[in-house]
């Protein structure tokens, strides 16, 4: 997608392509983050760039383990938290240590595309459940599904690609139904939460989290998001404090970071993030973007399910071929994603971290395509 766009950038001008493909930020850090790195530029730490410990600086885990004690009211240390390089690397070394071969995975379509591929890098077996209307994964489907070699459930709230946030009262039935689960099969299921875009909620929602409801949990995050930092690759695991052989799990956890090839999480990027765990891009200018393209997309016809959180969105595709719908855009110039990608056909895709002048340009396009199908 990343190159295609730029192809097409490159062929018909910047201004006339309206890129709605990559959630790609186009915010820019927040200024704490631009203060911190000028003045460790000024003041350098000694021995800043050596190698460290493998689960990341002492101080920085630490500061992790507070912010999130703060936000749950559990208490979490920083033998609790792993540095990664951001929540893809962070998903890589929870799935190489959790997993033996053939154990199932389970994950809920939508999902995020890359998924598949970290389980199948490190032997396990993905099993693709269903979401309902609003995109929230059916349990009856999860109780049916689950079965002696499930060993995690991948969930992902706020959700890419759907905006979708999940409640409460479902996290609650899912650790139950997890638990209940265990026991039937005497085995340990763990609960991982890609929290990729936890802070990114809309409409003064707060965001409920799993540790209340399974011990057995594991959140991936990054800052790649709430601090605009992608390219920097800097995230973390955090693990519950009361999940059982919790000692175990993290030195394996540690292990893998490091056997996996990534070694330890940027140096320079820790130093950083340590300082800044409260901080977070504004949230009222990416609802501002949901609230400008969802009012105009359900004006010309399009069927969308409102997203509460996240960047993106998932209409419904007005040809019953998304592949080929999202090529209909793509005729004036509006790039999207088809939501056979994400597991789920007669979808598209729609990434909104782009800048107001991209949004307002793909109108067009979302205009003349919505008349072409009599959406309205
Ligand atoms: C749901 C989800 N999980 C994980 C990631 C990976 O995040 P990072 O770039 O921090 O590795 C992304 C990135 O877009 C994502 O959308």
């Amino acid at each position: 997608m990343f190159e295609e766009g730029a192809a097409l950038k490159q062929r018909y001008g910047e201004e006339n392509v309206f890129d709605l493909s990559l959630g790609n930020p186009v915010m820019e850090p927040p200024v704490e983050f631009k203060r911190e790195l000028k003045r460790l530029a000024e003041h350098p730490l000694p021995g800043m760039h050596r190698y460290m410990p493998n689960a990341g600086y002492p101080e920085t885990r630490a500061a992790v383990a507070a912010q999130l004690s703060i936000e749950t009211g559990i208490k979490f240390t920083m033998k609790d938290i792993i540095m990664t390089c951001g929540a893809a690397a962070a998903l890589n070394v929870v799935l190489k240590t959790i997993l033996n071969p053939g154990d199932e995975v389970i994950i809920f379509a939508p999902y995020f595309v890359e998924y598949r591929h970290y389980i199948d890098n490190h032997g396990g077996v993905a099993r693709v459940l269903p979401t309902d209307e609003q995109f929230v994964p059916k349990l009856d489907a999860l109780e049916a599904a689950i079965g002696a070699k499930t060993r995690t459930v991948i969930i992902n709230s706020p959700n890419n690609p759907t905006g979708a946030v999940y409640t409460e009262d479902f996290v609650h039935q899912l650790g139950e139904l997890l638990r209940k689960k265990e026991t039937q099969y005497g085995t340990q299921i763990f609960l991982i939460s890609d929290e990729a875009y936890r802070k990114i909620i809309y409409d003064g929602l707060k965001y409920p989290p799993v540790w209340h409801h399974h011990p057995q949990s594991i959140v991936v995050t990054s800052h790649s998001k709430d601090l605009a930092l992608p390219g920097e690759r800097i995230g973390y695991i955090a693990v519950h404090p009361d999940c059982s052989q919790q000692g175990e799990l993290v030195d394996g956890l540690i292990f893998c970071n490091r056997t996996l090839g990534y070694v330890n999480a940027p140096a320079l990027m820790q130093n950083i993030v340590r300082h800044l765990q409260p901080v977070t891009v504004s949230v009222a200018e990416y609802q501002r973007k949901r609230d400008f393209l969802y009012d105009h997309l359900v004006k010309l016809g399009y069927s969308v399910i409102k997203p509460r959180g996240a960047f993106y969105m998932f209409p419904k595709s007005p040809l019953k071929d998304d592949v080929a719908f999202v090529a209909e855009l793509q005729q004036w110039k509006v790039l999207t994603v088809p939501g056979r990608g994400f597991g789920t056909p007669g979808y598209f895709r729609i990434s909104y971290c782009v800048d107001d002048r991209t949004l307002e340009g793909s109108l067009v396009g979302f205009k003349k395509t919505a008349l072409k199908f009599n959406l309205s």
